[in-house]
């Protein structure tokens, strides 16, 4: 006899707890399936790790860089063991306290691979069976690979191996110039890698405005890193411990590891699915509507497994949406062309709306306005001015994408993300406060210049 709950989530990811804890947060008994540890890849082999190996990348250049503020160091040293532990520190800390939450909400789990049968059933497979009024499936994605570069974790690596790794290599190939191949070829090269990032399309970082991009290459290029674009990857050999590999017309590079970043493909393996209406795509996405419901009355997806950006705030923001959608309440749909970015290379690029190519291609009427961090005050004490902020609006509308690549944007999208979600106008955020000195500064005066009076430039 099944178990009943109210929900059942098959997946304990950034989308299945987030569904998990807002679901019990609302009264209602709650069950998630989860075969290896809720936090899914963002915790344990995604956002949480790579930010901390990205952050020891930051401590080492302060401190090699510390003489010219008078500090006094040696050239720093690197024991990449002890930054590991570091992590495992960090992303066991956040794992307990997560499983805490899910423990003081009473919400259920059960160790194991969950599949969805007809009828709302979730078979686990230690034997359990569970009903759920209504069913969540958030199981994620995994790394994409190449064909003929099958990851060894030895040569050939993909993002859950490098973040495992306790030994730096002399040179690495990244192939794949997204999110993930620059945070990776920044964190290595700055560690003192020799880097060469090898990406299909014409520009690194796709989705990301032009502007901005050309910042991010040119400085992996001052700070040493080979970076080549539209190159073709054909395949590779290896000898004498190290692996060569051969791009088009005879090229080839070769190089200690490889990490292959080239995107990650949703996780359905094993499911079930067969006896349900859910449907899946061509690439293997879960099909979903607006309020993320499926084929299947009843039943969800979230995060990772639809083809949405795979983000996990996304999979937070999709949780909430399919949750309220089952309590039967009111919601905000998630605005995809309006979600945050944020990515964590060196310089770091953050954004948010538009790009003022997709902005133009959309058929606006467009205002553009560009700041450098090269004129504010705090970016120059802090001895990072390399950077800008570039804001796109629609000609007397509103401000349609904030874009922004230098230090800490991660951190001062805020406003950013706020003014395109809100569709503040120029003159909206021009007349807000901008405290002095700060690097929020350069935001305050890149929409004080789109309305024709800008102070400092
Ligand atoms: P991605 O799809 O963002 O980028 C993959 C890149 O590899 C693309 O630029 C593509 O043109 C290139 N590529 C594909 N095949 C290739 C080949 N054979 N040779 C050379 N280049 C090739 O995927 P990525 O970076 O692996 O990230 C996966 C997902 O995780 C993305 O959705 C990403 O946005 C997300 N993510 C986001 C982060 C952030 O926002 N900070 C950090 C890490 C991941």
């Amino acid at each position: 006899m099944a178990e009943e709950f109210d929900l059942v989530v098959i997946g304990g990811g950034p989308g299945g707890y987030a569904a998990a804890l807002y679901a019990a947060a609302a009264g209602k008994s709650v069950a998630l399936v989860e075969k290896d540890k809720v936090g899914g890849t963002c915790l344990h082999r995604g956002c949480i790790p790579a930010k901390h190996y990205l952050e020891t990348a930051s401590v080492f250049r302060t401190v090699a860089g510390a003489k010219v503020f008078g500090v006094q160091t040696d050239q720093p040293g690197l024991d990449l063991g002890v930054s590991r532990d570091r992590k495992q520190k960090v992303v066991d800390q956040l794992w307990k306290g997560l499983q805490g939450l899910m423990k003081k909400r009473k919400i259920k789990t059960f160790a194991g691979t969950g599949s969805l049968g007809a009828g709302h059933l979730v078979t686990v497979d230690d034997g359990s069976e569970l009903h759920g009024t209504h069913v969540v499936l958030a199981t994620g994605s995994v790394p994409r690979t190449i064909p003929g570069f099958d990851p060894d974790g030895e040569k050939i690596l993909t993002s859950d191996h490098v973040l495992e790794i306790d030994k730096l290599p002399a040179s690495a190939a990244v192939i794949g110039g997204g999110a993930i191949g620059c945070e990776f070829a920044s964190m290595l090269s700055d560690l003192g890698c020799e880097v060469t990032l090898l990406e299909a399309l014409p520009k690194l970082l796709p989705g990301c405005d032009a502007d901005v991009v050309d910042v991010v290459v040119r400085s992996f290029k001052k700070r040493g890193m080979t970076v080549r674009t539209g190159v073709t990857v054909e395949g590779h050999e290896q000898a004498n411990g190290q692996i060569t590999v051969k791009l088009g017309e005879g090229e080839s590079v070769t190089v200690d590891q490889v990490v292959v970043s080239v995107g990650r493909r949703p996780l359905t393996d094993g499911l079930g699915l067969e006896d349900t209406r859910v449907e899946v795509d061509e690439r293997g996405f879960i099909t979903v509507d607006s309020h993320q419901r499926t084929a299947e009355e009843g039943v969800y997806a979230v995060g990772d497994v639809v083809a949405t950006p795979q983000l996990a705030h996304v999979g937070f923001a999709e949780a909430i949406v399919a949750v309220r959608d089952m309590l039967g309440e009111d919601l905000v749909p998630v605005d995809y062309g309006k979600v945050p970015w944020c990515i964590y290379c060196h310089p770091e690029v953050a954004f948010a709306g538009m790009t003022e190519q997709a902005a133009r291609d959309a058929g606006h009427d467009v205002v553009v306005s560009k700041h450098s961090f090269n004129s504010n005050s705090r970016a120059m004490i802090i001895g990072e001015t390399e950077g800008l902020v570039k804001v796109i609006a629609a000609k007397n509308g509103p401000i349609l994408g904030v874009h922004m690549v230098g230090p800490w944007v991660t951190e001062q999208l805020g406003e950013g993300w706020l003014s395109v979600n809100w569709e503040a106008t120029p003159d909206d955020m021009g007349q807000l406060i901008h405290p002095h000195p700060t690097l929020s500064e350069t935001f305050g005066e890149t929409v004080l210049t789109l309305t024709g009076r800008g102070l400092h430039g």
